[in-house]
């Protein structure tokens, strides 16, 4: 019936004129029709959802979501779950506020409408519609085969990975352990300049990797790629750390064994190092968030004293982390929200990359704000009756405010020559501090019973 009206219709309309015909078309359609799968829902999944919600092969970053929804059948199952996920802003996954559309790399957000059809697909029951109304496209989101090698980036010039393979246990559902990745000897004996680094999950149980090196690993997101000329030094004997995050169904039988590893490829001899990346966590400590607060602040400046270029930001907090903002006020006294994110979920630990490095100029302050949520309204909270301070298990709270940044003063170095003092020192710096810090965050240090082969 529906479709015979359509075709009147147009048939009517084709001897007025072809733009109108489509115009009507489409307006007859949006009203009267049910949305289908193939004709309304698919090209909105390949655009917001494919690229973690594909078919099984290499997904990008390693991760994987649970579902293809590329495939009606899956899409079909999983409606309500989407609907849900679509109304409570769950999916997709996303933490800068509407504000900083355009502004960062891999954003997403889905456009209201495009919203409103997927639910009314989902309402109108789910219709399957005509096959051939969509073809099929190569999904979003680095639908190219993963190299042979194995990773996005080439083949690495170095390799790290755990020590012994990590045993997630039978009863685990959450965990968040982090590791050590040793170098092998011999493997990285001078100083290189870092151009891209990849982190290679072992499988769907690691559901994200905050790293030392590496950025940040996330469903759905490629390699840590500095742009050209912008580089990062790693001395020798470099400490790489990953802070994991496994999730799994916990249950008899659902144990695993996880090796996840990470490459490198460095810049080859020749090329020219104008920016040396620094990266800073800028934790904010010496605070005690009061049990049952449900809306407890913490702020912190930290001011700028070279022009830099900003390249990304990585706000970070535990299970109680509510909302965090990164504030810049210029030597003018203006003020910028470079980063907004009202609704923190700490299962997603987004870096949010700048599409074109920020300027803030020397004499600029950064003003950082942190809310956190420890009343029993937030059901994550693992302890609402808990006075919870800053510290290493997630069980405690942190304010963190993670950026990578570089001088705008072009070094000029050339790869291969030899390394002016200050950059080699820094480097060498950085790395002990690593190593000082990490003997708080690595859990159960000297308790290798939680590793087995
Ligand atoms: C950046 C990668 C990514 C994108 C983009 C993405 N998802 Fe997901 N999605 C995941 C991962 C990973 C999971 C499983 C882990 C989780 O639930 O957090 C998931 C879980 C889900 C679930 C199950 C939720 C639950 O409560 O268990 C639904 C439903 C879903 N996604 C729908 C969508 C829809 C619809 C879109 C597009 C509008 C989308 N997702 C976009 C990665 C993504």
């Amino acid at each position: 019936m529906r479709s015979s009206l359509r075709t009147k219709v147009l048939r009517r309309l084709k001897a007025t004129s072809a733009l109108s015909a489509t115009l009507l078309a489409s307006v007859i359609h949006a009203q009267s029709a049910a949305p289908t799968f193939y004709a309304d829902a698919l090209p909105l999944f390949e655009k917001n959802c494919a690229a973690c919600h594909k078919p099984d092969g290499p997904r990008v970053g390693g991760i994987t979501a649970p579902m293809s929804l590329l495939d009606y059948n899956q899409a079909r199952a999983w409606a309500p779950m989407i609907r849900n996920a679509l109304v409570t802003g769950y999916m997709p996954p996303w933490g800068a506020h509407e504000r900083h559309r355009g502004e960062f790399k891999d954003e997403r957000y889905i456009d209201d409408a495009e919203k409103a059809t997927l639910i009314a697909w989902i309402d109108g029951g789910v219709l399957e519609g005509n096959p051939n109304a969509t073809k099929q496209r190569v999904a979003a989101g680095g639908g190219t085969e993963m190299p042979e090698s194995g990773w996005w980036i080439g083949d690495p010039d170095l390799v790290v990975q755990f020590e012994k393979p990590v045993r997630v246990a039978d009863n685990i559902e959450d965990w968040q352990p982090t590791i050590q990745m040793p170098v092998p000897e011999g493997a990285h004996t001078e100083p290189k300049w870092i151009a891209k680094a990849e982190l290679n999950p072992g499988g769907p149980w690691v559901h994200h990797i905050v790293s030392s090196h590496m950025g940040v690993g996330v469903p759905g997101r490629g390699p840590f790629t500095y742009p050209e000329g912008w580089g990062v030094l790693m001395p020798e004997d470099p400490f790489i750390t990953v802070n994991m995050h496994y999730h799994k169904d916990p249950g008899e039988g659902t144990a695993v064994t996880d090796m996840t590893k990470a490459g490198f490829v460095f810049y080859e001899d020749g090329a020219v190092i104008d920016h040396v990346v620094e990266t800073n966590l800028l934790p904010h400590k010496g605070w005690t968030i009061p049990a049952g607060d449900p809306n407890f602040e913490v702020n912190n400046t930290f001011a700028i004293d070279e022009d830099i270029y900003l390249l990304s930001m990585g706000p970070h907090m535990h299970y109680r982390g509510k909302a965090m903002r990164y504030e810049v006020e210029y030597p003018d006294g203006e003020r910028e929200t470079l980063l907004w994110v009202p609704d923190y979920d700490f299962n997603w630990q987004f870096l949010y990359e700048y599409k074109e490095p920020k300027f803030l100029p020397a004499g600029s302050v950064m003003h950082l704000s942190w809310w956190f949520d420890n009343s029993s309204d937030n059901r994550f909270n693992p302890d609402p009756t808990m006075d919870v301070v800053y510290g290493p298990e997630t069980t405690d709270e942190m304010a963190n405010a993670r950026i990578y940044y570089a001088p705008t003063t072009k070094r000029g170095i050339v790869v291969g020559e030899d390394l002016p003092r200050d950059v080699l020192d820094a480097a060498k710096k950085a790395e002990k501090q690593r190593r000082e810090n990490s003997k708080l965050l690595v859990l159960e240090e000297n308790d290798l019973s939680w590793l087995s082969n």
